[in-house]
């Protein structure tokens, strides 16, 4: 559904190729604003999702690049600019999790999953905000997790890599706000799609008997959600971690 709420403004989605990035990526062009979206390496969904977002009348445009790439996330920086204007809106996305438990845990598993999921987040940011602190406007909306709110089974590294955002969105929040740049947190429980997919049954099964609504939430839901919160009518809130999980 179109809307104006986010009219006018650039908007910048890591791994917004497939899941909740890509229907972040959806929600926030029908609701007006210019997008483009960094992804890791399928080219085929990048490709779709911005012929989709054309055949609805909105922008958008794929990027290959990871999130710990840092000249590459300079360089999709200044192509965005160039492109579709000063980045207004952030949203750190990105994120892997593998499901492990503590004693298969590789060394590599863990630091590659807080890489992507903690780094990535600092990297794009910091990136991000050199031309919001100059135009001393701006949103950075970190996608968390509902895990690192509840005590729930899930991979201890994946619990760990949500937890560092929320602390990452309280101190960033803070310091950014001298700048009038506003920060973050989106927590989403169980979804549809994307990393929730490929649950072990029991785990889906131990969320639906505690989540109120009884079901998953929908990319959808979430995504509008996060738009209203990158939007200006969210302007009081600040350094905030919301939970979206259908009442856990
Ligand atoms: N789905 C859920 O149930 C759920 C619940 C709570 C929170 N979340 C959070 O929501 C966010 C999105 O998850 P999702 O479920 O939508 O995952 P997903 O469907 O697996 O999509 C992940 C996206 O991130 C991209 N990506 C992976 N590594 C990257 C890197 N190094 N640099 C840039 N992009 C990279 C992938 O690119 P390719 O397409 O090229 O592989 C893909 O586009 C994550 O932060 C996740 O923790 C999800």
């Amino acid at each position: 559904m179109k809307s104006d709420r986010l009219a006018g403004k650039v908007a910048l989605v890591t791994g917004g190729g497939r899941g909740l990035g890509a229907a972040m990526v959806r929600v926030f062009a029908a609701a007006g604003a210019k997008v483009g979206f960094s992804y890791a390496r399928n080219e085929e969904a990048a490709k779709a999702l911005v012929d989709a977002v054309a055949a609805a009348g909105g922008q958008a445009f794929g990027y290959p690049v990871s999130v710990l790439d840092t000249p590459g996330t300079d360089g999709m920086m200044r192509d965005l600019e160039s492109r579709f204007g000063p980045l207004d809106i952030l949203v750190n996305n990105a994120g892997i999790s593998q499901n492990l438990p503590l004693p298969l845990l590789e060394e590599e598993d863990f630091d590659k999953v807080l890489d992507v999921n903690v780094k990535g987040a600092y990297l794009t940011s910091r990136a991000a905000l050199r031309g919001m602190m100059r135009r001393k406007k701006g949103v950075i909306l970190n996608i968390g997790s509902l895990v690192s709110e509840r005590i729930l089974e899930a991979p201890i590294h994946y619990t760990t890599s949500k937890a560092a955002i929320d602390g990452l969105t309280k101190a960033l929040a803070k310091e950014a706000s001298r700048h009038g740049v506003r920060v973050l947190c989106l927590a989403p429980g169980l979804l549809e799609d994307g990393l929730g997919k490929n649950l072990p049954e029991h785990r889906l099964v131990d969320y639906l008997k505690h989540c109120a609504l009884g079901r998953v939430g929908t990319l959808d839901e979430v995504a509008k959600l996060g738009c209203f919160m990158a939007s200006d009518e969210a302007s009081y809130m600040w350094g905030a971690t919301v939970v979206a999980d259908g009442g856990v």
